[in-house]
């Protein structure tokens, strides 16, 4: 077996690569939307907030058989790496995904990591080949999609005007793209509060978000060519950030958009600002980018208050996923 690190600028490793993940999504999450070398090479670039990913091509007797994935953080959870494992279709139960998965363990141990996670859609054949290999599932995720056509204009204007009556005391703002430098601190004091999200039985540690990591994330989103939205919610006494929520729409398949965080600060629940902050999103979409056609979103199952939410708002749910977790 052959296992090779692929460069973002290695346009042909980079369609091989696409090429796997394009048969695993077709056998596994046809729902899901398609994977272009161009958006592969993107984020195998940029990241999600530009925190180290290494992609690796794997190769037997001259056939591409599997890509993997090695995530560490650097800005928190130092003790944990975080893996990717797919298979093609064809080339399955033959030992290459538990040889992949041997590589990948050999390396966080290299690396001093005393924890290790890996994910899947919820199904029986992954979830025992993470049994096998001393994996626990230890989180439950939904994946939903908006179909923005389908969304009820009179609800989401009921919800909306309800939402803006229990929330007086709070002014929205809109904005694309990067946040200005003198708002980065409260910022990123807002961006915490998603550490209040659910983990279940995952164990990992609080996020650390300092101002550089929201610039960091910003620009890995511009570089991979997706355009930031974000609401915020300030408090009108005190000017308190006190929620916000942030959809991306892809630069190179605009009609495409993926949900980012939504949180509402502790000390400002209650005042239905989840559902002010969400709703002002899809009408602001419908005015500035009214090509976007589709929103996904991810949630842990146990997440009643945000699933509430986005039910409300014509979620549907595309598939169950499964993260798995264990020590090293
Ligand atoms: C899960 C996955 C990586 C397994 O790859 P693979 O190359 O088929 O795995 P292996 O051949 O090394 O399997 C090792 C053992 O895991 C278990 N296993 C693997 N796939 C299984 C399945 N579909 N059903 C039941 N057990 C399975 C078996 O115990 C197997 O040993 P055996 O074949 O001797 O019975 C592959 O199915 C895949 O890519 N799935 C989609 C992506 C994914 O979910 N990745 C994350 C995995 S946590």
């Amino acid at each position: 077996m052959d296992i090779q690190q692929v460069s973002w600028d290695d346009a042909e490793a980079v369609r091989r690569t696409t090429e796997i993940n394009e048969a695993v999504r077709l056998f596994e999450q046809p729902w899901s939307h398609p994977y272009l070398a161009e958006t592969t090479a993107l984020s195998m670039r940029y990241g999600w907030d530009g925190e180290p990913t290494d992609h690796y091509l794997v190769t037997v007797d001259g056939t591409d058989v599997a890509v993997a994935q090695y995530e560490t953080a650097t800005y928190d959870n130092h003790h944990i790496a975080w893996f990717g494992v797919d298979v093609h279709p064809e080339h399955r139960r033959n030992g290459h995904g538990s040889a992949v998965l041997a590589f990948l363990l050999e390396r966080a141990r290299k690396d001093g990591k005393t924890s290790v996670g890996m994910d899947s859609w919820a199904m029986s054949g992954p979830e025992a080949f993470a049994a096998r290999h001393g994996f626990e599932r230890k989180q439950v995720s939904v994946n939903r999609r908006q179909r923005l056509a389908k969304v009820d204009r009179a609800t989401l204007d009921r919800l909306h005007d309800e939402a803006l009556a229990a929330a007086a005391d709070y002014e929205l703002v809109r904005r694309v793209g990067a946040t200005p430098e003198a708002e980065l601190p409260a910022l990123a004091k807002l961006t915490e509060a998603i550490n209040d999200a659910p983990l279940d039985d995952l164990e990992i540690d609080d996020e650390a978000y300092p101002p550089e990591r929201i610039v960091a994330y910003e620009s890995a989103q511009a570089g991979q060519g997706h355009v930031l939205h974000r609401v915020y919610a300030r408090h009108r006494g005190t000017g308190e950030l006190a929620g916000h929520t942030v959809v991306a729409v892809e630069g190179l398949r605009p009609s495409i958009a993926h949900q980012h965080d939504t949180s509402v600060v502790r000390s400002h629940r209650g005042h239905r600002l989840g559902v002010l902050l969400k709703t002002d999103m899809v009408r602001w979409l419908a005015e500035t980018q009214p090509q976007v056609e589709t929103i996904d979103t991810w949630n842990a199952e146990s997440n009643d208050h945000m699933i509430g939410v986005n039910e409300a708002l014509g979620y549907e749910i595309l598939s169950r996923a499964y993260a798995y977790q264990r020590s090293l």
